[in-house]
């Protein structure tokens, strides 16, 4: 691991006792991180996280592209599923999941695209990736009772979650300018609090968060967040859209 051996060099060049102290801190250092991403991070999901798959594909829910445990249960146990998967990643694929294009990667090495092929087919369908028995958090508002799919707030407080404020900060940055500050809708763009309330999944909000509607003025976001801050994003419009979160900054 090229990490591992990056105080070794410092080492070399260091000369007495405070020296070697910063460089036993060093070395401690580049030790642990190195090993925990190691042991946290499958190889193939690392390479994966590297390119752009991130930017199109969600592990358990449809971006851009098939969710990857979706690709999983599609292929997963038959014959010639990771030679027609990396030839797909590869030249680029279209038609088995609808008609969005996947470009071709010719950047990926065929032994890297193996491996992220070998990672996609170990993921499995999470009871959540369904919606079915996914679980639910209930809030009472003004004696009416609402419910989200996520936790709004942090255990038994009243401060939200993490996610909910970055989602809150992001989208105060990137999105209030043709949404509306706190999400109550602006002259140009809709009101996303309704448009949930009307009924948008979140698979529906992140798809269109990630390939905007370049036509209607919407840009697209899809490298610039990732899933994952998109989905805080909804998180917070959520929480907006179902009265749990007032204007203005939330309690953090
Ligand atoms: C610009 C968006 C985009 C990017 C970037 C992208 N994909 Fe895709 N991917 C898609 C779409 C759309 C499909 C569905 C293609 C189809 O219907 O056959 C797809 C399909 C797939 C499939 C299933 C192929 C099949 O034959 O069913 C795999 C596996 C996959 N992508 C992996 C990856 C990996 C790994 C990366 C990164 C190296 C990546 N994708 C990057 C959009 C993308
Ligand atoms: C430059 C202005 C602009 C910015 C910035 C912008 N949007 Fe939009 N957005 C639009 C417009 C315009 C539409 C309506 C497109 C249409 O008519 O279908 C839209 C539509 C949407 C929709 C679909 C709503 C519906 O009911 O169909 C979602 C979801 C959305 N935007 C999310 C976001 C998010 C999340 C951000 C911030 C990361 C963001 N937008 C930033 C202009 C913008």
């Amino acid at each position: 691991m090229k990490i591992r051996s990056i105080p070794t060099i410092i080492g070399a060049g260091v000369i007495g006792v405070a020296g070697m102290a910063l460089v036993t801190m060093a070395s401690y250092a580049a030790d642990t991180s190195g090993t925990t991403t190691a042991a946290a991070m499958p190889k193939g999901e690392m390479l994966a996280k590297g390119s752009d798959c991130f930017s199109c594909h969600a592990i358990n829910q449809k971006i851009v592209g098939p969710a990857f445990n979706a690709v999983a249960a599609k292929f997963a146990g038959k014959s010639g599923a990771e030679t027609t998967l990396s030839d797909a990643i590869m030249k680029g694929h279209v038609g088995t999941w609808g008609n969005v294009p996947m470009p071709a990667h010719p950047q990926l090495s065929a032994a890297d695209t193996k491996e992220i092929v070998s990672w996609i087919l170990t993921l499995k369908t999470t009871t959540a990736a369904t919606g079915a028995g996914a679980k639910k958090y209930t809030y009472t508002v003004k004696g009416k009772t609402v419910s989200t799919d996520f936790p709004i707030f942090q255990p038994g407080t009243k401060k939200v979650t993490k996610s909910v404020f970055t989602g809150y900060e992001q989208y105060n940055s990137y999105c209030f300018r043709c949404h509306g500050a706190d999400a109550v809708g602006g002259s140009y763009a809709p009101n996303l609090r309704r448009s949930l309330n009307n009924g948008m999944s979140e698979s529906k909000f992140l798809s269109i968060a990630m390939t905007g509607k370049k036509s209607k003025g919407m840009p697209s976001w899809a490298g610039f967040f990732t899933p994952a801050q998109i989905q805080s994003i909804y998180q917070y419009v959520d929480a907006r859209a179902v009265a749990v979160v007032s204007e203005g900054t939330p309690k953090h």
